[in-house]
């Protein structure tokens, strides 16, 4: 009867399509804007399930002083912007736009009938190292600042919050900073009313790691952190235990090394109890530092072998999740090689065990020295393409001061940007940021095209200024994916 009723809304609804979820692409919100949310969390209405997507708001040019903004999604896919929940406030001790809002978490807490947020609240010089609180009746907010305090005394930076699903209780995760003393994680259980924090249950100690979050599954505990590299991603490590108070196993990594955790930093995780399945998700940052504002999301599901004790991402260009039944799957798209493309000018073909058919396009750069795809097949509606590329800068960059890769005092620069230009169309050049991946890594970066229906589409990559050079990084292949409008909701 309830499928019955669904599939009749999806009816009424003339064209009621899913949503892809596409990591690192460039999320629009339904009024067309970029989703700005930063290094926050999912909190589920426990009403409606409704999610709700809390985070930094980032102002274009600036790096702090954005507020946490609000977005509410029934798919993951699609978002609704409801604004600031919690806004700067001017000549405010600690959330007026010089002061530091990071990493807000929201949950609800049954003993006041209200959503609590709590964020990681400093000065700007990180002087203060505090744990911020607000609250609201309303998930969306306003929320209304009560507090601003030290975590039983300590220092508190990078924040996150867990609720445990087997006794609805919440638990505060925070790196207590970077001085010697610091460089601990603790995880510290809340009140029953989540106004205030209880006591230590575990110091992760001196791994000197951040941005934690926990993931639980009914056996285990799996607590995820990054290294402290700024913005620039690292390898994120997981440790596990049967229980919180621990013991808790030695770190180990999520993701294939020299990824870089597929270019993204942890900051929390959702559980998603389908009607078939649970899907665990990693929600991660891709921070663009610069342009912090048009940073990227990495959101994989995790596959957890609780028997072998482990975790591990799983990367997807497009991946198609249902949220009711907790089921995602992989979207299938069509591949073309740069083996089988043309090059202009510098462009070349070269010798790469580590890539497909064994050859990469490189010397890409400008306008005059590009590969183009050819016979690429389009349907006339938007759809993603995504870039197979490496890019050798390792984070610095070559002929800089001071930059050469990976090496100490490195000039760190994180993107080539390539021109992505479609049937010849110069009137529209698509921009595509191509992050450090390390020498014979290839990572994938989607961008969604308009091309036209039929299999004579050309797409062609050049080389736009990204602050030093004119350099695309080296490509491997595009995949063409289905357009969402095409895909009909279950
Ligand atoms: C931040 O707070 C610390 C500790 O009170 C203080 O030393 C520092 O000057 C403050 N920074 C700013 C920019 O106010
Ligand atoms: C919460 O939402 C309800 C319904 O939208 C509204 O009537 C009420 O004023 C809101 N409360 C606050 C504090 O914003
Ligand atoms: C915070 O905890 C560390 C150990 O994790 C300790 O050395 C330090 O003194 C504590 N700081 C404060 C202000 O309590
Ligand atoms: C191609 O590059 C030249 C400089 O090398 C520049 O003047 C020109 O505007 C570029 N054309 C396009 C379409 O980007």
């Amino acid at each position: 009867m309830a499928r019955l009723s669904v599939c009749i809304s999806a009816l009424l609804a003339g064209f009621s399509t899913a949503k892809y979820i596409v990591p690192g692409g460039r999320w629009h919100d339904t009024d067309g804007n970029l989703v700005n949310a930063h290094a926050g969390c999912v909190t589920v209405d426990k009403d409606t399930g409704k999610f709700w997507l809390f985070g930094e708001y980032k102002v274009e040019g600036q790096t702090e002083g954005g507020g946490v903004s609000v977005y509410s999604s029934d798919d993951l896919a699609t978002w609704e912007s409801h604004g600031l929940a919690l806004a700067p406030v001017e000549g405010h001790p600690y959330i007026s736009p010089s002061h530091i809002i990071q990493r807000p978490k929201v949950v609800y807490s049954e003993v006041s009938d209200e959503y609590h947020m709590w964020w990681h609240a400093d000065n700007s010089t990180y002087g203060l190292l505090l744990q911020g609180f607000a609250r609201s009746p309303n998930i969306s907010g306003p929320y209304t600042f009560e507090s601003a305090t030290a975590p039983l005394g300590n220092w508190s930076q990078d924040f996150g919050i867990f609720t445990d699903y087997k006794d609805g209780r919440s638990y505060a995760l925070y790196s207590n900073g970077d001085r010697q003393e610091g460089r601990d994680v603790y995880l510290t259980a809340y009140n029953d009313d989540t106004t205030a924090l209880d006591k230590v249950i575990h110091r992760f100690e001196k791994y000197d790691l951040e941005a934690p979050t926990i993931v639980q599954t009914d056996k285990s505990y799996y607590a995820l952190m990054s290294h402290k590299t700024g913005y620039r991603p690292n390898n994120v490590v997981a440790f596990r235990a049967d229980s919180l108070a621990g013991p808790w196993s030695q770190p180990f990594m999520v993701a294939p090394l020299n990824t870089r955790t597929f270019n993204s930093q942890s900051g929390f995780t959702l559980t998603i109890k389908g009607k078939k399945k649970t899907a665990y998700l990693y929600l991660g940052d891709q921070w663009d530092s610069n342009s912090l504002w048009e940073s990227r999301y990495i959101w994989l599901p995790m596959e957890i072998g609780d028997r072998e004790k482990t975790l591990s991402l799983v990367w997807n260009d497009v991946y198609d999740l249902d949220v009711k039944t907790g089921e995602w799957s992989a979207v299938k798209g069509k591949t073309y090689y740069a083996a089988d493309a043309k090059t202009t000018g510098a462009a070349f073909k070269q010798e790469a065990n580590f890539a497909s058919k064994g050859v990469i396009a490189t010397g890409i750069y400008g306008n005059d020295s590009t590969v183009t795809f050819e016979g690429v097949e389009g349907s006339g509606k938007p759809q993603w393409v995504s870039f197979y590329y490496q890019n050798t800068d390792d984070m610095g960059f070559g002929d800089q001061p001071g930059g050469t890769p990976d090496r100490i005092g490195g000039a760190w620069q994180l993107r080539r940007i390539a021109s992505v230009v479609v049937n010849g169309n110069e009137q529209k050049v698509e921009t595509l940021f191509q992050r450090d991946t390390h020498k014979g890594i290839i990572l994938s970066t989607p961008l969604l095209l308009a091309l036209d229906k039929g299999k004579e589409n050309t797409i062609t990559v050049g080389g736009l200024w990204n602050g030093f050079d004119y350099k695309g990084a080296d490509l491997d292949r595009i995949v063409v994916y289905p357009p969402e409008t095409d895909h009909k909701k279950h």
